[in-house]
């Protein structure tokens, strides 16, 4: 009788379950979008309750795709949309707000009177390996406390509940207010600028910054270990939970990224680059974000190096849904390959500021460049293009704060599917660009690490074997012109800033 690992993949768009055999092959998935809602300008939103009915629905999907049952499941890893705050009642289970949502910039001013406490911008890098930006979960935990009825009492009178996506979909899945299982993993603790990247603990000094009482945080356990059983009414029933990686460490170990110096680029609503930097600390001095990797069960923690970019397949999004230009994400790759170049137009989506490596809250997005002569074949060029861009920003950082340039890049996500893109990522880069067969990392990463907890897989080389190259595209622009298109990008990118005051 074969078995199976399921994974939940509580993602910025949507949600799916996918189920893994042993060799890390898909053998079923069930996806479902749900409403991104944006009350004004900088703010995004989900709403919690339509993201947990989305986790049973795809749970029951994927058993029937697959058609099997929970019996035949051994374990259940979580992976989930990193730093979207959300706040509940743990008698209830009802959320106070909406989800505030990673890309939300309405923290500007928490931010700022942050800063003034002293120290500015940097005033928790040493301790937590993030630059204070409208990006993290305790700004954002704050600005409930401070802005919705009653909360702040409530949440005092011990209440109230925050976690990330993780925590909200774990403490369901096990009972929610009948026995939920408050925690998080360290990858996920790492991006709400609460907790000690050294003590792995949340830091009462940055939570009292914040007014936040520690009784509302989840209890930080490693990323692979039992944490609690799926409650005997769900899809899932009975199976235990042992993995939690938020999305972009999952990837990372799905990408068997598992040494030093190995680096991945996952292409979605943002990219996200990671570099494994082992058991050390690195503290970037060029805009990065000091991360934790990865912690397996009572190994040594392993941490990373990460360039955040914001918006990358959103801007095709934004393209289709804002604009009406395409009825496709897939369509934006025909339009593109109408034309030779860009035209002489450049695009750059600061829609929620910029992240790395600039960390501008002030920004916001241009297209530059425009004569008679741009179409929409360029456009769509130039919007495939800020993603390698943007992609080549933080990858340059990388190599700086490492001394060690990357020589080859493993990609997987959405966009890498898009062939046009990937060469241009290769050129833009001046290395190759690698993808593996299976190209569903995130969800096989939390997959991976909920079945290392069970003995599912026994250890980090079955990852390794599991792991193979399906295709790769080796640069073949000539120097002057990547260097060209370059400067020009960085031209562009500089017109974005002071716009916000
Ligand atoms: O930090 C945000 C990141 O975790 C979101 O990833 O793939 O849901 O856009 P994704």
């Amino acid at each position: 009788m074969p078995s199976y690992v399921a994974a939940i993949d509580q993602g910025t768009t949507s949600t799916r379950t996918m189920l893994f055999d042993h060799s890390g092959r898909v053998v079923a998935s069930d996806q479902r979008e749900h409403k991104q809602i944006f009350p004004q300008a900088g703010w995004v939103e989900h709403d919690a309750e339509e993201i947990w009915a989305n986790v049973r629905a795809t749970a029951a999907g994927a058993l029937a795709d697959a058609d099997i049952t929970a019996a035949d499941v051994v374990a259940v890893g979580i992976t989930n949309q990193r730093e979207t705050t959300l706040v509940w009642d743990r008698n209830t289970g009802k959320p106070v707000y909406n989800a505030i949502v990673w890309q939300d910039t309405r923290t500007d001013r928490i931010i700022t009177d942050l800063g003034a406490l002293g120290g500015g911008q940097e005033r928790y890098r040493d301790k937590t390996g993030l630059p204070l930006a409208t990006y993290f979960s305790g700004p954002k935990i704050k600005w409930i406390l401070d802005n919705v009825d009653g909360v702040r009492q409530r949440a005092e009178a011990g209440d109230l509940l925050f976690g990330n996506m993780d925590t909200w979909v774990l403490w369901n899945m096990t009972g929610g207010p009948d026995g939920g299982v408050h925690v998080t993993d360290p990858t996920n603790a790492s991006r709400t600028m609460l907790m000690d990247l050294d003590t792995l603990s949340w830091d009462e000094g940055i939570a009292a910054d914040m007014g936040i009482p520690l009784s509302m945080l989840p209890e930080i356990r490693s990323s692979s270990e039992k944490y609690g059983k799926v409650r005997e009414r769900g899809a899932l029933g009975g199976v235990p939970i042992s993995g939690i990686l938020g999305d972009q460490q999952a990837a990372t170990f799905g990408q068997a990224c598992l040494s030093p110096g190995e680096a991945k680029n996952t292409y979605g609503t943002g990219n996200f680059v990671l570099l494994n930097t082992g058991t050390d600390k690195v503290m970037s001095q060029n805009g990065l974000l000091t991360t934790v990797c990865y912690k397996i069960g009572s190994n040594d923690t392993v941490y990373a190096l990460e360039g955040s970019i914001a918006v990358t397949g959103s801007l095709v999004q934004w393209l289709r849904d804002n604009l009406n230009m395409i009825s496709s994400a897939a369509e934006i790759e025909r339009y593109a390959k109408e034309v030779d170049d860009n035209g002489g137009a450049y695009v750059v989506p600061a829609f929620s500021g910029l992240f790395a490596p600039y960390w501008r809250s002030d920004a916001r997005g241009v297209i530059v460049g425009l004569t008679r002569f741009v179409n929409k074949g360029h456009l769509a060029r130039a919007v495939l293009e800020a993603t390698a861009f943007q992609s080549r920003e933080v990858i340059d950082a990388m190599n700086a704060d490492s001394g060690v340039p990357l020589k080859s890049l493993k990609v997987d996500g959405g966009m890498v599917v898009n062939d046009l893109l990937m060469q241009f990522q290769a050129d833009i880069l001046g290395v190759s660009v690698i993808r593996p067969v299976v190209n569903e990392t995130t969800a096989l990463g939390a997959a991976y690490a909920a079945g290392l907890a069970i003995g599912f897989w026994e250890s980090e080389e079955d990852i390794r074997s599991n792991w193979a190259k399906d295709k790769q595209w080796d640069p073949t622009m000539d120097d002057e012109r990547r260097d060209r298109e370059y400067r020009n990008w960085k031209k562009a990118v500089t017109k974005t800033f002071d716009w916000v005051e």
